[in-house]
């Protein structure tokens, strides 16, 4: 199979992650953090191991600002229910994954929270002014989609982040598509939150994610129980990341998470970048002038995701050929994105949407567009 479907989880994954995940599965099988017992105790030297790979990968302060989650959905869950409270205003941008959306609405219908979208150019991008103007006294929170999902839209998060701090105002970034992709330095950047997918671009396994926090932050936690620590008390630690993280953790995962920071590092990220550029450049000269395609026009604040139609035929029939016929994997319809696909028209259609990883070729991209091409004629 051709499998071109990076953006809902990276596949194959680098060898040494695999071995990773064999070796921690083997090898640290105790519970980190709970009992004193040497096993347990390396256990959670692996855990804090990663922690600091991502700390240093993000370029955040400490690694207590680095939370592991199940996934992106949860971290982000974690980042918006965690600091907002009743009576409160939250901008998003009009290019959320459900993920963002669903939360906000939630909040909105439950709790009287005020909820604003900033608007975006014609390629998706987020008009600045717009956002300055439309912070106000009881903002608490902004949210922002790093790369879109469904149209690889990338944002100016510098410039983003310079608004946030000026205004006071909390940025929480949605960096599931973009980290692993685009360097990414939180500090620098301004971004007080940073939710991303450890089986996505960094290349670890299903079930890993995280979610920065810069520490002096305290969230109200998405779930309390059992950290391994203070346990005479009724409440979890009053600090992260052991304040978040309640109940048994994934060390194999976590450890060839590990793993796979450690192949983006070797291989490098500009390397990783223009590899994927390349790919989907060949794509849009392969395609040109026979599917529609949508998002930005330039490749360069583009992220490794693209989105097209063939004709008035439905994405998910284009799709479902694809994979039947050709053996090739792509993601066609809504892309858990509708807020994005009501922007760019694409709300009925839906999008067949490309993502290459790491290790799709431009032999592979050649054959897309020559399947397209049947298909078409077809
Ligand atoms: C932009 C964006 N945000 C959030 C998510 C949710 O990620 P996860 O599947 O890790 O929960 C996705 C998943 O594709 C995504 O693309």
């Amino acid at each position: 199979m051709i499998y071109l479907d990076n953006g809902a989880t990276s596949f194959p994954k680098p060898e040494n992650v695999y071995k990773a995940h064999d070796y921690a599965f083997r090898n640290y099988g105790a519970n980190p953090g709970r009992g004193g017992h040497s096993l347990a105790r390396e256990c959670a030297r692996v855990i804090y191991n990663t922690r600091e790979k991502i700390r240093e990968f993000i370029k955040a302060n400490s690694t207590r600002e680095i939370i592991f989650t199940s996934n992106t959905t949860e971290a982000l869950n974690q980042g918006i229910l965690g600091v907002v409270s009743e009576g409160d205003h939250i901008i998003i941008s009009k290019l959320e994954h459900n993920s963002v959306w669903r939360p906000v609405e939630w909040l909105r219908k439950n709790f009287k929270i005020e909820l604003d979208f900033c608007e975006h150019d014609k390629e998706g991008y987020i008009i600045l002014e717009d956002l300055e103007r439309k912070i106000k006294k009881n903002t608490k929170l902004v949210v922002i989609n790093h790369c879109s999902n469904v149209f690889g839209t990338m944002q100016n998060l510098s410039a983003i982040g310079q608004i946030t701090r000026n205004k006071g105002v909390l940025l929480l970034v949605d960096g599931a598509q973009s980290l692993g992709f685009e360097e990414i330095d939180v500090q620098r950047m301004g971004i007080d939150m940073l939710a991303f997918a450890g089986h996505k671009g960094l290349l670890g396994p299903m079930g890993t994610g995280g979610l920065y926090v810069r520490e002096d932050i305290i969230l109200k936690p998405l779930k309390t129980g059992g950290t391994g620590s203070k346990s005479e008390s009724p409440e979890v630690p009053a600090k992260g990341p052991e304040r978040y993280e309640s109940g048994t953790m994934n060390t194999a995962g976590i450890y060839a998470l590990g793993a796979g920071v450690d192949f983006i590092n070797e291989q490098g990220l500009d390397k990783i970048k223009s590899h994927k550029l390349n790919l989907l450049k060949r794509l849009i000269d392969g395609l040109e002038g026979i599917v529609t395609f949508y998002g930005p026009q330039s490749l360069e604040n583009r992220g490794p995701v693209i989105s097209f139609n063939l004709g008035d035929m439905a994405s998910t029939d284009v799709a479902f050929i694809l994979d039947t016929v050709y053996n090739i994997a792509v993601r066609a319809g809504l892309h858990c994105s509708p807020l994005a696909h009501k922007f760019f028209g694409t709300l009925e259609q839906g999008t067949i949407r490309v993502t290459p990883g790491i290790f799709n070729t431009i032999e592979e991209i050649d054959i897309l567009i020559k399947a397209i091409k049947e298909i078409r004629e077809s």
